[in-house]
């Protein structure tokens, strides 16, 4: 007599089923692997080619006049070919920074540990996300800031505070601060 109740035979179930279900997912999955692995050995060779040497990212530093930033203002420059943030601080920023406990942070760096001695208001970052990558606002006049005064990334909604560390959203560490030197009081050298 013919199966009326609708429920599937032991065999249908393998053929249709679950078990079925997972054995395609599975080859689909190892094609897309395999896929994978020969179009990462396809650009690997291109992207060292076009990498620049030790050499030459050794020698490339930007030199940047800081004497006309006020405080509150920050400049954009452009370091190794990413953007370079400049800003100086207000002494509410400063406070605001410092009185942050920088061991409850995600990536725990006090003011202190992020500018040089003698220069505590000059922060010096690398204007990228350190999410994905993106370009942060709050270095141009009128952008907004974020929830902490800092810089507000808008591709996924990471805030830095004053100090250019993270405070909230997908973001793993504060914004890099580059290796840098003052080579006057009003001149900052990258690299
Ligand atoms: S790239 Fe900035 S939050 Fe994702």
């Amino acid at each position: 007599m013919a199966d009326t109740t609708g429920t599937a035979t032991p065999e249908a179930a393998v053929e249709h089923g679950e078990d079925g279900v997972r054995r395609r997912d599975f080859i689909n999955i190892a094609a897309i692997g395999a896929a994978g692995v020969g179009g990462a050995s396809v650009l690997l060779p291109l992207i060292s080619q076009m990498a620049p040497s030790e050499d030459v990212l050794a020698e490339s530093s930007t030199e940047v006049d800081i004497s006309a930033i006020e405080p509150g203002q920050a400049i954009k420059a452009i370091f190794r070919k990413q953007p370079l943030f400049v800003r100086r601080l207000t002494e509410k920023e400063i406070a605001e920074a410092g009185a942050v406990n920088a061991g409850s942070l995600r990536d725990p760096q006090t003011l202190e540990e992020r500018t040089k001695e003698g220069h505590r208001d000059i922060l010096v970052t690398m204007g990228v996300c350190t999410h994905l990558g993106c370009v942060p606002l709050g270095a141009a006049e009128g952008e907004v800031k974020g929830e902490f005064g800092g810089y507000f990334c808008p591709c996924h909604g990471s805030h830095y505070d004053t100090a250019g560390r993270i405070r909230k959203g997908p973001a793993p560490t504060n914004l890099e601060v580059p290796e840098y030197v003052f080579t006057s009081d009003t001149v900052i050298q990258a690299g």
